[in-house]
């Protein structure tokens, strides 16, 4: 390889002279080639001998060399085969750098002759560099509020080699904000611009990262790249936000002051000073709600401030205003509704409306007597309101409506039994636990005339002495009417009726007011045994109601007629003298005659005695008087002695008290036997039938009294063992209901009317005497006021019993009596037992 280097100025001397031959042979033909950069050693660039002229033989030995204008040796000539080949690594930009043209000068030198030719290889670009940016990551901030087409410039690529190997073109990695504009500057390439295409927005992409990639135009093409990085500036673009627009917030009533009501989160995307937030009660906020809450204007904690009333406002609508800092700040806003729960804290009211009292007791069922509301200011079961009644009343509440009542009575009233009542209306609401409320109405009840005057027995037995000073007071009727006032003011009269003759107000009158009964004339047992009329009770209600009682007077016997004697018959003398003949043969006990009397009263009062009075010379009669017939019988056979005219005093003589008495004197004329005086003999014929009768009067009478007694004695038996065997059932004779015995009337023979008469246990110590009376004596009675008659008994079997056996007893007495077997004197003790009641 020959290598031409010019050297000192010689050699520039020639080389100017190689210059002068190599224009002018190359004006004759130039050779020309080109090679790519970078090729590899060895590779052909062009036959360089032949091109020449060159023979291959003659090329070493005329020295054919190569020179480079300083280019080393990057090319080399095979001097075998006259190839120019590439010899170490070419580089465009390292020989030319920019310049758009490269090319290597030759400079091929023969000798023998010299020749210099020049030879041109072209250096060809190839795309071996790629596009570069100046750094890795271009940071850029961006302000979220710029506009949309805001431009900024980008920093370009650049790339070493030329031509399209350096044409860049760049992308923008895709995103929604940016688009890339590029900018053609003369001479300095283009430029890359990035345009905002969309808002930014800090909050949503606080920064970009976007790929600029630079692609030139080789081929195959290289490419470079740039990150981007975009900062988004904030701006006070957003306002702070609750994360609902309304809460809705329930709370009891009643809720203590601090109470928390709702703690608000309000957010604002931006940052710094941008989102610190201020709450506040917007301007909507009524100042009535300001005092109930309370805000936390840095925390957003809305507190209970005041009472909370669930019956002043069931819902409080609270508006805030959210505020942040930054300039100019921005407000957001939202609504807090707090409903307020109702509790149970109002007690139900109850308010009795009208009344129409007092009632009377007549009212119909149904009728109403009071209008009732109730009321209660809770809501829900806390405001529903059950309303009672006090219980076991005859009243009822009605709900008319709703809260609405009427009180009505539900049954008959009676004032006599409960005259007022007090009424307690209960209203409970229905809240957990209830409340409740009182009410109480006094409700009267007026009284209607609906109960007659009662009294106390449909009969009164009343037993009056007769012979009683005018206008003497024997009675007192009295009826109770228990309604009230003029309802209850009984009047009594006298329901009248005829006795007899005359008319009954002649005989007995009746004070209106008091109820006092009065004879008002005496009365007398002969003329008027029993007195029965009927007394009226009336009420001065309207209308008037009434009721009668019976009153049995009954007229006691007094002793106030004395015994009257009976003439005897076909006997002279008239009465009070009677004259007998009597035959002396008579021996003793023989009935010579009988003296006959009568007395009008009853009773004891009518029963006689008949006595004889002491003869006046004091001589011992040899008659005797039997004492309760009458009977005249001889005590001994006559004799001589006794004188034939005889002159008897009978004291006849009732058992009244005081007795009274008549004087029967009996004249007898003692006879001979043989002498038959046709008088005397019809007389004694007459008294000896009339005696007949007599006997035979008392032998019916005996039977009849047998045959009574023994009725009483098994009645009374048969009561008393019925009394017995059952069970007492409260006062056997009460008032009222008195049991009644028959009885006959055997305590007189002058009776032979029976009498129906209470035969009762006495009150007090048990009698063991007799307890039939006749009529003139009240049984067991104590001393009464005037006569009332007391009949209250009490019932005691053991006592009627002895009582029963009693009776018996007696009536055997008096029967035995009749026949003469027991003596007399022991009625006679009987009958002291038994004291008439004074009446008057
Ligand atoms: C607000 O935040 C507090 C604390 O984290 C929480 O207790 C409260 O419930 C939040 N408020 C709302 C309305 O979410
Ligand atoms: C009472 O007796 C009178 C007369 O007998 C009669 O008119 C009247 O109706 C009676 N009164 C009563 C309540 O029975």
């Amino acid at each position: 390889m020959l290598v031409y280097r010019p050297s000192g100025p010689r050699a520039w001397r020639l080389l100017l002279m190689i210059l002068f031959v190599a224009a002018w042979k190359a004006g004759s033909g130039q050779v020309h080639y080109s090679v790519p950069e970078e090729a590899k050693h060895g590779t052909f660039v062009g036959r360089i001998a032949q091109d020449l002229g060159l023979e291959l033989a003659e090329l070493v030995p005329r020295l054919f060399r190569v020179a480079s204008k300083g280019q080393g040796d990057l090319l080399e000539v095979n001097l075998q085969n006259g190839i120019l080949f590439v010899n170490s690594r070419i580089d465009r930009e390292e020989l030319c750098g920019r310049s758009a043209e490269c090319s290597i000068h030759l400079e091929v030198i023969v000798d023998r002759p010299l020749q210099v030719f020049h030879v041109e290889v072209e250096v060809k670009d190839i795309n071996d560099n790629p596009p570069v940016f100046s750094v890795s990551v271009q940071k850029l901030s961006i302000p979220e509020s710029r506009l949309l087409d805001s431009r900024f410039p980008l920093e370009g690529a650049s790339d070493a080699d030329v031509g399209e190997n350096a044409v860049l073109t760049y992308r923008l990695s895709p995103n929604e904000f940016f688009i890339l504009d590029i900018i053609n500057k003369k001479d300095k390439g283009k430029f890359p611009v990035l345009v905002l295409g969309k808002m930014l927005d800090r909050e949503e992409n606080p920064q970009l990262q976007l790929l600029l990639t630079a692609t030139d135009g080789g081929k195959p093409e290289y490419t470079g790249s740039v990150t981007l990085l975009i900062l988004v500036l904030d701006a006070n673009d957003n306002a702070p936000m609750c994360d609902r627009s309304v809460y809705e917030v329930k709370m009891y009533e009643n809720s203590a002051n601090q109470t928390l009501v709702i703690w608000l989160n309000a957010s604002d995307a931006d940052e710094g000073i941008n989102k610190e937030m201020i709450y506040s009660f917007s301007a909507l906020v009524p100042s009535s709600i300001r005092w109930k809450f309370l805000m936390n204007e840095k925390t957003g904690e809305i507190r209970v401030n005041d009472a909370i009333d669930f019956e002043e406002s069931t819902t409080y609508e609270i508006h805030v205003d959210v505020t942040d800092k930054g300039n100019p700040p921005m407000v957001g806003h939202c609504t807090v509704v707090v409903e307020i729960l109702d509790e149970n804290d109002n007690s139900p009211e109850v308010v009795i409306t009208s009344l129409a009292l007092p009632v009377q007791e007549d009212a119909q069922v149904g009728t109403v007597i009071a209008l009732i509301r109730v009321s209660d200011h809770d809501s829900g079961a806390n405001g529903q309101v059950a309303c009672s009644l006090t219980p076991h009343v005859p009243f009822k509440l009605v709900s008319t409506f709703k809260n609405y009542y009427s009180l009505v009575v539900d049954s008959a009233l009676d004032r006599e039994s409960v005259s007022d009542y007090t009424l307690v209306v209960t209203a409970r609401d229905g809240g957990s636990p209830s409340l409740w409320a009182t009410a109480s109405v006094s409700v009267e009840v007026a009284d209607v005339n609906d109960n007659a005057p009662a009294f106390a027995q449909p009969e009164y037995t009343v037993f009056v002495r007769e012979n009683n000073p005018p206008g003497c007071h024997i009675f007192t009727v009295s009826a109770r009417d228990a309604d009230a006032r003029e309802n209850a003011r009984v009047s009594y009269s006298l329901v009248e009726r005829r006795v007899g003759e005359r008319a009954l107000s002649s005989y007995v009158s009746v004070h209106a007011e008091s109820g006092k009964v009065y004879a008002l004339q005496p009365l007398d047992h002969e003329e008027l045994e029993l007195l029965q009329f009927q007394v009226s009770a009336r009420d001065a209600g309207v209308p008037p109601l009434g009721s009668n009682v019976t009153l049995q007077v009954f007229v006691l016997d007094e002793n106030d007629n004395a015994p009257a004697l009976l003439p005897l018959p076909g006997a002279g003398g008239g009465a009070g003298a009677v004259s007998e003949l009597v035959w002396r043969s008579v021996g003793a006990g023989h009935v010579v005659a009988k003296v006959r009397a009568v007395d009008a009263d009853s009773g004891y009062n009518a029963w006689l005695s008949y006595e004889l009075q002491p003869a006046a010379g004091g001589a011992r009669s040899p008659f005797r008087v039997a004492l309760y017939t009458g009977e005249i019988s001889t005590t001994r056979s006559l004799d001589e002695a006794d004188s034939p005219r005889q002159r008897l005093l009978v004291l006849v003589k009732d058992h009244g008290e005081p007795a009274l008495t008549a004087t029967a004197t009996v004249l007898l004329s003692l006879v001979e036997s043989g002498q038959a005086p046709k008088a005397s003999s019809r007389a004694l014929a007459g008294a000896a039938g009339a005696e007949a009768a007599l006997v035979d009067v008392n032998v019916y009478l005996i039977v009849a009294i047998c045959a009574v007694s023994s009725l009483l004695v098994l009645t009374l038996l048969l009561y008393t063992a019925l009394r017995c065997s059952a069970p007492p059932t409260g006062g056997a004779c009460a008032p009222g209901k008195p049991t009644l015995v028959c009885s006959s009337a055997v305590g007189s023979w002058s009776y032979s009317q029976q009498r129906r008469q209470r035969v009762c246990s006495g009150e007090g110590a048990p009698k063991t005497d007799l307890m039939a009376f006749s009529p003139s004596v009240p049984p067991g009675s104590s001393s009464g006021d005037s006569g009332e008659q007391r009949d209250i008994f009490r019932n005691d079997c053991t006592l009627l019993t002895i009582q029963a056996q009693g009776v018996a007893l007696y009536l055997v007495e008096i029967v035995l009596s009749w026949v003469g077997l027991i003596g007399q004197e022991r009625l006679v003790q009987k009958k002291r037992l038994h004291h008439a009641e004074r009446y008057c």
